[in-house]
């Protein structure tokens, strides 16, 4: 049975695009049913549209408060009927009241080793502290920024010389196949998060998978 996956993105929508050809390549038990954007422009909805897949799109703007919108945007959403919906590059903070429903089935892909660098600017601010190594990692949306619990992680060497641009690139093609690991393992039932923390099998996962070079998720050694 394919699990119905909605996914929001604000731009240019390279995350989408690897769910997308995961699904196509028979590798991801999914099914896209909705791609949501908050930026009617934004390259992913149009990606989206070359999929045949339904996009809906919202813009802040025409609404007075935060909350509303949010609101707004999670009642278009769940017209899809999604079991679970991705953040791929989603760049609103949104309400918790908005998402609560929704808590355990709604996860985010961060451009950071989590704890480390919530927020913006995550290549220059690990440029900046001199770390060695830097990465990314998906979690379940709390209602803290970049703050919920982290099922995976994948970590890339910073080399000397590197610029932000360039981290961001060696970054990015391992974050989609972190965003498609964590989504299979998701849809096959594998991963899950309640009270009691996170689940791998219904066994405690003590500490977030790595994301090994052949895409699949290990636990920590
Ligand atoms: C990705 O690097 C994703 O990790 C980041 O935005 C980029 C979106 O790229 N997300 C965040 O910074 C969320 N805090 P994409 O639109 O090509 O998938």
């Amino acid at each position: 049975m394919h699990v119905r996956i909605a996914v929001l993105a604000s731009g240019r929508g390279s995350n989408l695009g690897a769910l997308i050809d995961a699904q196509r390549g028979g590798n991801l038990p999914v099914h896209i049913v909705g791609v949501f954007s908050d930026k009617p422009s934004a390259p992913a909805l149009a990606l989206a549209r070359e999929s045949n897949i339904p996009t809906a799109h919202l813009d802040p703007r025409d609404f007075a408060q935060r909350l509303a919108f949010d609101l707004a945007a999670f009642a278009t959403i769940a017209k899809w009927k999604p079991e679970l919906i991705v953040l791929a590059g989603f760049m609103r903070i949104l309400d918790p009241r908005a998402f609560e429903p929704w808590l355990g089935r709604i996860i985010n892909i961060h451009p950071s080793l989590l704890p480390k660098y919530p927020g913006l600017h995550t290549h220059r601010r690990v440029l900046a502290a001199g770390d060695r190594q830097h990465g990314a990692s998906v979690h379940f949306v709390t209602a803290e920024l970049d703050g919920g619990p982290v099922l995976a992680q994948v970590m890339v060497d910073v080399r000397r010389g590197d610029t932000e641009q360039g981290l961001a690139e060696r970054l990015l093609p391992r974050e989609h196949a972190l965003i498609v690991a964590c989504v299979d393992q998701l849809a096959r039932h594998r991963l899950h998060w309640s009270n009691e923390g996170i689940r791998m099998d219904g066994q405690p996962l003590a500490c977030p998978l790595v994301l090994a070079d052949d895409g699949t998720l290990e636990t920590r050694a």
